[in-house]
């Protein structure tokens, strides 16, 4: 019997419903073990979110500073085959509860020296968030394994504008009815599960190299060269904007509201004005750069861990 440790953070539960549908060819199969940890953020994160909570969450996530969870009931001591640690992206860094997790000693002690496989449900932008998480899996001892992505199938603009609608009323769906429905669609939710088979290989015969290109095949980790040049750039000013609101203070400290509204108007004008300008300088980019990127599509592509170099 293998056992595997699956530790997971779902604020709607459409990620949950994402990591059930992978699981569910090993649970069928009947010879492995799932020990289930759901990360419980105190006081939890509300939802749907008020434009405020949404945007006093940004500074922690870019930083990285950890929030408070609720202690985790699974055994750190008790022996697994391998983790599978599920997360969604908050502004291109895992969300603070999976952030406080790979931060905590628990984390530390079931990771060490063992494979640990990430399943992402995310709108469109992973890239760096992933970075951020492989780097912390490398530092508690263990092996980034494989990954999978799920994401929004909508365009850049109109998805930003449906997730928008779904994060800030609890409603997810079709915006006027005019935008697409927001987050991963059913068909895709559905067929996760197609992962779940090669997982169950690695599993059994304990070899993990071959993990991620046999779930690449599967189409689970595209990389769309434009956003490594977003995500890095976006990423920039996300830093200068973090540091620069908690100048002000910490989380829910009211101290810090007039520059959290600063920062949704920035994010407003940079999604709506900026965006499009930003467009025509990546594909610009894009061409100078091709070498260096097909490197990073590579790095992201294959789930490598170090410095991505380009
Ligand atoms: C505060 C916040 C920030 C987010 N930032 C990003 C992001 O940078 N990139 C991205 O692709 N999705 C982003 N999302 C979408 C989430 O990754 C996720 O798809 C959505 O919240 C649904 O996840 P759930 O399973 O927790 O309900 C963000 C969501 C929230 C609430």
């Amino acid at each position: 019997m293998k056992r595997i440790l699956v530790v997971s953070y779902s604020q709607t539960g459409q990620l949950t419903r994402i990591l059930d549908n992978l699981l569910a060819p090993l649970e069928a199969a009947g010879d492995v073990a799932v020990v289930r940890e759901a990360l419980q953020p105190q006081p939890a994160y509300p939802f749907p979110w008020t434009a405020l909570a949404f945007t006093d969450v940004f500074p922690e996530s870019v930083q990285q500073w950890p929030c408070r969870l609720a202690p985790p009931t699974f055994d750190p001591a008790a022996d697994f085959d391998a983790v599978i640690l599920a997360y969604t992206v908050w502004y291109l860094s895992p969300s603070l509860p999976v952030t406080a997790f790979l931060q905590s000693p628990e984390a530390a002690r079931v990771m060490r020296g063992r494979p640990v496989i990430t399943l992402i449900g995310c709108r469109n932008m992973w890239l760096l968030a992933q970075e951020k998480v492989k780097a912390a899996i490398v530092q508690n001892g263990g092996r980034p394994a494989g990954n999978i992505v799920r994401m929004d199938r909508a365009a850049n603009l109109s998805g930003v504008v449906s997730i928008a609608y779904w994060m800030l009323t609890g409603r997810k769906e079709r915006f006027l009815g005019i935008f697409p429905r927001p987050g991963v669609s059913e068909a895709d939710i559905a067929a996760t599960a197609r992962f779940g088979r090669p997982l169950q290989a690695a599993l059994a015969s304990g070899d993990w190299s071959g993990l991620q290109p046999r779930l690449n095949r599967l189409g689970a980790a595209p990389v769309v060269p434009a956003y490594i040049l977003f995500e890095l750039r976006i990423a920039k000013i996300f830093q200068v904007w973090a540091r620069f609101i908690r100048r002000k203070g910490g989380p829910g400290d009211p101290a810090r509201n007039g520059r959290l509204r600063l920062f949704r108007a920035y994010l407003l004008t940079a999604v709506f004005l900026l965006a499009p300008v930003a467009t025509v300088a990546t594909a610009v980019l894009q061409r100078l750069k091709k070498e260096k990127l097909l490197k990073m599509v590579t790095h992201f592509a294959e789930n490598r861990t170090g410095p991505l170099e380009g």
